[in-house]
């Protein structure tokens, strides 16, 4: 079977862990914040939505690896370990993701002042991914973190490596990379990873979600199965999006088959921000395979079209209104000769005769057939 054969969904703590500054807050992360996110994502419906990945990110590591070399979780922060505190996520149904780097300083090292000493995996794969395999990881996110310039990596090779050694444990371990698109990871990364960032970070703004969507124009043909682009993980219910915006900013990683990794805080989450996170239609968009990713198919300044078409023959539609006015759109002269149309969002019909206008800082999934 193949491994991420769709694209992959979950939770992960990173974003989770940021101030209102973006800049990290380390002491939300501890066991018993991560163990109440998981139940979270159990008691709202997000595990049964789809959401079965939790994932560890940047900052749970003690300063020190271990007398044997092993990386350890924080002392004080994850008291009981990361074994103990996996067996008790994956209790709950659900996998679990854990971080690591190639070179020898994490992210957080280099920008969040995370005070530590030898974290990376750089001469530690083999350990590390031992330990990942023995703790029960499910996915590892190894991100690249200026390795040219700390250590002097290439990036194929580097993650290449990492992937020979997870694939030396047995287990099933979905690889995703991070190099930010600095490297065109498109090209070499579907042939041993199954997802890899596009860009750099994406923050909880309106902004921040056009420019990342902008640099995905080009990259629709390298998706498939098992290997995925990864436009970062969405910013659902963070910093001070929109309703319209965050489900905008949904529909669009839908039609782009990405990954979908939510980040905010499940137990402060509005029911408007669960209503977008679990909608069955979307997700369904996501998780649909037809062969291509969806793409951008029409452009007039702030008003665009990205489309993808789905297996059964029908296509998905983000109509998107960008800027600061509404936009207004002829379903026929974007998509040709249609049938009938759905908006995914209500389930009810669209006249398909009918103008669509799309408020601003908005968007409209609509399927059509
Ligand atoms: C980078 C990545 C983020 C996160 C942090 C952790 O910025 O792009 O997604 O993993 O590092 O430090």
């Amino acid at each position: 079977m193949t491994l991420a054969a769709l694209p992959p969904m979950g939770w992960n703590s990173w974003n989770y862990g940021l101030n209102e500054r973006d800049r990290a807050d380390f002491s939300r992360l501890t066991e018993k914040s991560i163990l109440a996110q998981a139940q979270a994502m159990v008691d709202n419906g997000m595990l049964a939505a789809g959401y079965n990945y939790l994932v560890l990110d940047d900052g749970y590591q003690n300063a020190r690896r271990n007398y044997k070399g092993e990386l350890q979780g924080h002392a004080l922060r994850f008291r009981e370990g990361i074994p103990a505190l996996i067996q008790e996520v994956k209790a709950l149904g659900l996998k679990f993701g854990i971080y690591s780097v190639p070179g020898t300083l994490t992210c957080a090292q280099q920008y969040d002042d995370y005070i530590a000493d030898g974290l990376g995996s750089l001469g530690f794969e083999t350990i590390d991914a031992n330990s990942f395999a023995e703790w029960g990881v499910d996915y590892l996110k190894y991100d690249w973190c200026r390795a040219h310039l700390n250590d002097g990596l290439n990036p194929e090779d580097a993650f290449r490596k990492m992937s020979e050694a997870l694939k030396a444990t047995g287990k099933d371990i979905v690889y995703s990379i991070s190099e930010y698109g600095l490297f065109r990871s498109h090209e070499w990364a579907p042939e041993f990873t199954n997802m890899w960032r596009t860009t750099d970070d994406l923050f909880a703004r309106w902004d921040s979600v056009m420019y990342t969507l902008d640099l995905q124009r080009d990259l629709y043909p390298y998706s498939k199965p098992g290997a995925w682009n990864d436009p970062d993980m969405l910013q659902v219910g963070n910093g001070n999006l929109s309703f319209t915006e965050n489900r905008a900013h949904f529909y669009l990683w839908a039609v782009l088959n990405a990954p979908l990794m939510a980040g905010n805080d499940l137990l402060k989450m509005s029911d408007e921000t669960l209503s977008i996170l679990i909608h069955p239609g979307v997700i369904a968009v996501d998780q649909d395979w037809s062969g291509e990713q969806g793409r951008l198919i029409f452009d007039n300044n702030d008003a665009q079209v990205w489309s993808k078409k789905m297996a059964d023959g029908s296509r998905a539609s983000v109509f998107l209104a960008r800027g600061s006015t509404a936009e207004t759109f002829e379903l026929s002269e974007v998509l040709g000769e249609i049938g009938g149309a759905k908006d995914v969002w209500t389930g009810d019909s669209v006249d398909v005769a009918e103008r669509l206008v799309v408020a601003p800082h908005s968007a409209e999934l609509i399927i059509t057939n």
